[in-house]
């Protein structure tokens, strides 16, 4: 069985994309279950794509093995973008999510509601040792509340309304979030680029 080691140490996040390597045969293991030392990579590409390959590579470069890793944020319009891929350390380099939301509601306190728009955005990128990649983005637009709403999530979940639902992220049940969110849309694409890759 081929092998995937996977540069996230998150569970929810391996779960979900064991699911999909698992329909291709592939064995997907954490990083730490594949032997490979812990190490610091610094997020500091322009972009979810270089973030992602950058994780990917360094973990590839040990290991010798498919890698796969994965780099997301929230992209605010009447933010030019921001908070981008700095959504984990936007009010700071070691901020919580409830200072980074508050720093995103200060942000846009003169914004009115219809140009509060906003994405949350997702990239995959699974390298292969011959440099080959494939590259997955999912979005999923909506926008940016006033004040927080719900409890479920994490990071900006209870400010976001997806597009055509009533609930934020906080309120969605982890369940609803996981249909429409921009992981699962990341995750669909990058299923989509495996059968084709299958069929080569
Ligand atoms: P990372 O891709 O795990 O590094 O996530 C970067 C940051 O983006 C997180 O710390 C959150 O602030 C934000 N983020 C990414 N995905 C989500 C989500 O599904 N809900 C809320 N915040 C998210």
């Amino acid at each position: 069985m081929k092998r995937i080691i996977i540069a996230s140490q998150n569970k929810h996040k391996i779960q979900e994309i064991e699911a999909i390597t698992k329909k291709f045969g592939m064995l997907l293991v954490s990083r730490d279950e594949a032997g490979v030392p812990e190490i610091e990579v610094t997020e500091d590409g322009k972009t979810f794509e270089e973030n992602s390959y950058k994780k990917a590579y360094e973990i590839m470069k040990l290991s010798g093995e498919i890698t796969i890793a994965d780099d997301s944020g929230l992209s605010v319009d009447a933010l030019c973008g921001a908070p981008g891929v700095h959504s984990a350390r936007f009010a700071g380099e070691h901020a919580q999510d409830h200072e980074n939301n508050e720093k995103l509601l200060f942000l846009l306190s003169a914004v009115p509601e219809e140009k509060r728009t906003a994405k949350f955005i997702s990239v995959i990128t699974m390298l292969y040792p011959d440099g080959s990649k494939i590259v997955a983005r999912g979005e999923c637009p909506g926008h940016i509340l006033f004040e927080g709403r719900g409890s479920g999530g994490f990071g900006y979940d209870p400010l976001f309304v997806p597009e055509g639902f009533g609930k934020s992220f906080g309120e969605l049940s982890a369940e609803e979030k996981n249909q429409i969110s921009h992981r699962a849309r990341a995750l669909a694409e990058l299923e989509r680029q495996l059968l084709c890759r299958s069929r080569d």
